[in-house]
């Protein structure tokens, strides 16, 4: 009877942990959706709201101007490999996907507040947007995440951009 037993129980230990396994595996087998757990999806939708009425796709996302925003969801964001050329040099709009992924919310909140880039990234509309709506942009970006390439690296105004770029003229002199 004993030994029935603990055989018994030894069957059933080894059904309940091969299951659990199995859930476990399944979890990690999930991966971009193994996020959402920890997001909140009524901030996801109002970052990807944001994402378009800020035009933050109009420059990050490749194609999305000209296709009148025909761009699967799932390449939004992931920066592009169009040259904006003026007297600041070659400006590539960054891969945001991969660059975002990266940080804690904390970290992007502080991040956006405070960063200061090249033209023609409007970077004071993002140092003047409330904390919910860089945690909204924030979980969208988490939400889609990690994808792509980087974007190109930035030239200087003697450097000749070998990718297409859209050229800005020299403002004129003041006084002009
Ligand atoms: C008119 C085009 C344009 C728009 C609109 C735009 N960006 Fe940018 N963004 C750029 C370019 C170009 C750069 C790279 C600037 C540089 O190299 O100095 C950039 C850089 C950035 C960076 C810095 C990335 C890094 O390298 O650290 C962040 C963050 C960013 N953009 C977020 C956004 C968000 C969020 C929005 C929407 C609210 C947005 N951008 C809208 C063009 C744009």
């Amino acid at each position: 009877m004993k030994i029935v037993m603990s055989t018994f129980l030894v069957t059933m230990i080894m059904i309940i942990s091969a299951f659990i396994c199995n859930n476990r595996s399944l979890a990690e087998s999930d991966a971009p959706h193994k996020q959402i757990a920890d997001l909140n999806m009524k901030k996801v939708e109002r970052g990807r709201y944001l994402s378009i009425i800020s035009g933050c796709n109009d420059c990050h996302t490749s194609g999305f101007l000209l296709s009148n925003g025909n761009v699967p969801e799932d390449k939004w964001l992931t920066g592009d490999s169009f040259g904006w050329r003026g007297p600041w040099g070659t400006t590539y709009a960054s891969n945001l996907r991969i660059i975002v992924n990266q940080m804690t919310q904390e970290q992007f909140v502080d991040y956006a507040k405070t960063l200061k880039r090249r033209p023609p990234m409007p970077w004071y509309s993002l140092n003047i947007m409330t904390n919910e709506d860089l945690e909204s942009i924030y979980q969208f970006i988490r939400y889609l995440g990690p994808a792509g390439e980087p974007a190109p690296a930035y030239l200087s105004p003697d450097q000749e951009p070998t990718t297409p770029y859209a050229l800005f003229p020299t403002p004129p002199e003041k006084g002009n």
